[in-house]
């Protein structure tokens, strides 16, 4: 058999994993297992997307360097797969030095053989922040639905997209300035030397739906593809030029060759015998055989489809045998929403809910098609509860308990005539589960499993075995023996999607982890050990938990924008400093960089109201104009009567950390003055702007 080698697609490094995420990593997961059980060489590569201005930027605002947010991010990400069962034999980073020499090495092949060009190219600049900015950071009013407010590519409200250059009143994401038109050289990679190359080959291994998709594009204008971006950008420099940066999306799929080297230079690499030249070079050119196959969601197909299989072939390596494509997840059959909760991270799934569950349920909307899949919430606690702990694995517990505690857990040396024809009917499903997880037939392998069990609970239940044991304890243990069989092949069958379920089982027959092969063993006459607990049954409360974490978890995530330095440095407000980053400079200087970063906001002060359990505190609404209504708690309690707030303005600093009070959430601080030698009680003044000023409008 020729080896096989799996790839998932590299999560950025910018943001936590979610549970929309973890449909392609596990479904991926899943067929390693499979193909690690059945015998196969098979190894699983991934690692972090780390390059690009967001990381820049957000570490920036952290006020760490961006190697520090990157090593955090991928110690994150590490520990979320892990917990939910992915296992890869390597997760690299695209911030290596193995991905650098590729990524030139890669550079300099498309270079040579006369494949880039190097032109002017006029973009957005913001002279504020010395940069060139990505659509995703120039924001503005949008050129269709006039909404305000809007990125640079697509509208958020309309669904319109649209080029960086068309929205009204752009402005700078990080300053707000508004940004000029500057020209500068661009490298593009010229696709269109392709188009004969991926006419043909793409047909022939990305899935049809994709084909015909990209057909479009092939036959249509295939254009070139900027591949280089100006300083300042966290990648790798361009050999010859001297502050070009290659495109993260240049060096992330190279990621998946630097990766597989790493591994190959592992001690278990080394023991398996193959280098990555092995891998990733087609036989014949210094390669073996070894198959790729790439598992990606269906939003980055032109990356993997188009430019990954010309840069592969420009530079002298072997292309994927075969690409597979997985739709995205919906929750209760909406797009995951941050603002209902279903917008779910990894972890805090983890903190409320068993992963085993979560593997169950996507496996059982798995097939091999390019088709969104929905978790329904309802109806993941009842397919949990019904099939995995109602059907499978009572059939267990119920078997291995009475045996245990009633037969002395030995079972018997034959099977009664149904109990036989049972297991028989189910060995002759082994060949169709065995086809189907070969085929990413998830769902179709889950269904016969569910088959069964539902067959060995009818056989179980016309048994009786509850009555039988009174009268004839030998045909109950033929009965338990039957039924403990079946169970013990649905574990095996299992074993893909739930590894440590299918573990335990083993154990409880005293056998060793299971492979493929024991299909064809039956166990008789042995001991079964104790049962140990498998799953217990969804508590909807756990699901409304992990939707209300949700809720909270997106606040957190989306206000870290706030710099810790400068919060440190305001007064009045309740919205205490967040931890100092590593580098602390002396709090007594602050340099002009760090106080741009405080981003000082006129607010209308709508709704004031006095907190009864509070000494200092008073509850404001404030408008921000664009920026929207905020919640404030200020310690001004004491100076102001809040009636007589109500309808001023005054001075806000708008990008704070949210911070969770015993009265609710302070999104915001209000700036006030006092003495600094006095109390900070009645002689506290707010500030408050010159006529003319508005909401929302920026202080400098
Ligand atoms: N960094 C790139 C991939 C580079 S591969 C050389 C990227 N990262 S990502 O973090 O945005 O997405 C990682 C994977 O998760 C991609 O395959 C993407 O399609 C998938 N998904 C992201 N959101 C998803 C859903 N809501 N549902 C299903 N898959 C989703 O893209
Ligand atoms: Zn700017």
């Amino acid at each position: 058999m020729n080896k096989r080698l799996v790839t998932a697609a590299l999560p950025y490094a910018n943001g936590p994993i979610h549970i929309g995420h973890l449909v392609g990593y596990m479904q991926a997961d899943f067929w390693v297992r499979w193909n690690k059980m059945n015998g196969q060489d098979c190894i699983y590569i991934c690692g972090d997307d780390t390059h690009g201005t967001p990381i820049m930027i957000k570490a920036r605002e952290l006020g760490v360097t961006p190697e520090q947010f990157i090593a955090k991010s991928h110690a994150e990400h590490l520990k979320d797969f892990t917990d939910f069962g992915i296992e890869f034999d390597n997760y690299s980073s695209t911030n290596s030095e193995e991905n650098r020499r590729l990524s030139e090495e890669f550079y300099i092949k498309m270079r040579d053989a006369g494949h880039t060009t190097v032109r002017p190219r006029e973009q957005f600049w913001c002279d504020h922040d010395k940069m060139f900015l990505p659509d995703r950071f120039v924001k503005g009013v949008c050129p269709k639905c006039s909404s305000p407010d809007q990125y640079g590519d697509s509208c958020d409200k309309c669904g319109s997209t649209y080029a960086a250059t068309d929205l009204k009143k752009p402005g700078c994401s990080i300053c707000g300035a508004p940004p000029s038109l500057k020209a500068s050289d661009t490298i593009a990679f010229k696709l269109s030397d392709f188009r004969d190359f991926l006419a043909k080959w793409v047909p022939e291994h990305a899935p049809e739906e994709v084909a015909n998709k990209l057909g479009e594009w092939i036959d249509g204008d295939l254009l070139d593809w900027d591949i280089s971006r100006d300083a300042p950008y966290f990648g790798f420099k361009i050999p010859g030029f001297d502050s070009k940066y290659f495109y993260v999306w240049l060096d992330a799929p190279i990621g998946y060759v630097s990766s597989t080297e790493q591994w190959c230079n592992s001690k278990e690499g080394k023991a398996r015998g193959y280098t990555m030249d092995d891998y990733w070079k087609p036989v014949g050119a210094g390669g073996k055989d070894a198959e790729i196959y790439h598992f990606i969601g269906k939003d980055i197909i032109k990356f993997h489809c188009l430019f990954w299989p010309a840069m592969l072939k420009t530079a002298g390596r072997k292309l994927p045998t075969e690409i597979f494509v997985n739709g995205f997840l919906t929750v209760n059959g909406e797009k995951m929403s941050k603002s209902k909760g279903t917008f779910v991270s990894a972890r805090t799934y983890l903190d409320n809910l068993d992963p085993q569950f979560l593997r169950y349920y996507f496996a059982s909307k798995l097939n091999s098609q390019l088709q969104d899949i929905d978790l329904g919430l309802e109806d993941f606690a009842n397919r949990v509860n019904s099939d995995l702990v109602g059907k499978i694995t009572n059939l267990g517990s119920r078997g291995a308990q009475m045996l245990g505690k009633r037969l002395d857990g030995a079972m018997a040396k034959s099977l009664d005539v149904e109990g036989l024809a049972l297991l028989t009917r189910s060995q002759a499903r082994q060949k169709k589960i065995a086809e189907y997880f070969e085929a990413r037939d998830f769902a179709k392998a889950l269904g016969e499993v569910r088959e069964m069990a539902d067959e060995a609970n009818k056989y179980f239940d016309e048994k009786a075995p509850w009555n039988l044991i009174k009268t004839d304890p030998e045909a109950t243990r033929q009965v338990l023996t039957s039924t403990l069989n079946v169970f013990r092949l649905i574990a095996i069958d299992l074993k893909p999607i739930l590894p440590q379920y299918s573990d335990k089982v083993a154990a409880l027959f005293g056998e060793a982890p299971y492979k493929w092969a024991d299909i064809q063993k039956v166990v008789l006459a042995g001991k079964v050990g104790e049962y140990q607990h498998l799953a217990t049954r969804i508590e909807p409360k756990k699901i409304e938990d992990m939707v209300e974490a949700s809720k909270e978890e997106v606040k957190k995530v989306t206000d870290t924008r706030s710099n810790p330095q400068a919060a440190a440095a305001a007064t009045a407000g309740a919205t205490a400093p967040t931890k100092a980053p590593a580098a602390a400079v002396d709090p007594g200087v602050l340099d002009i960089d760090t106080f741009n970063k405080v981003d000082l906001r006129i607010g209308k002060i709508i709704k004031a109201e006095s907190i009864p359990e509070a000494d200092k505190l008073l509850k404001l609404q404030i408008d921000l104009g664009p920026l929207g209504t905020r919640q404030v708690f200020a310690g001004i309690k004491a100076a102001y009567d809040p009636a007589t707030l109500e309808g001023r303005l005054t001075v806000v600093v708008a990008n704070l950390a949210p911070r969770k009070m015993k009265f609710g959430m302070s999104e915001g601080m209000v700036l006030a003055a006092s003495d600094p030698a006095g109390g900070g009680g009645k002689d506290l003044f707010i500030l408050s702007p010159d006529n003319g000023a508005k909401p929302g409008d920026r202080v400098k």
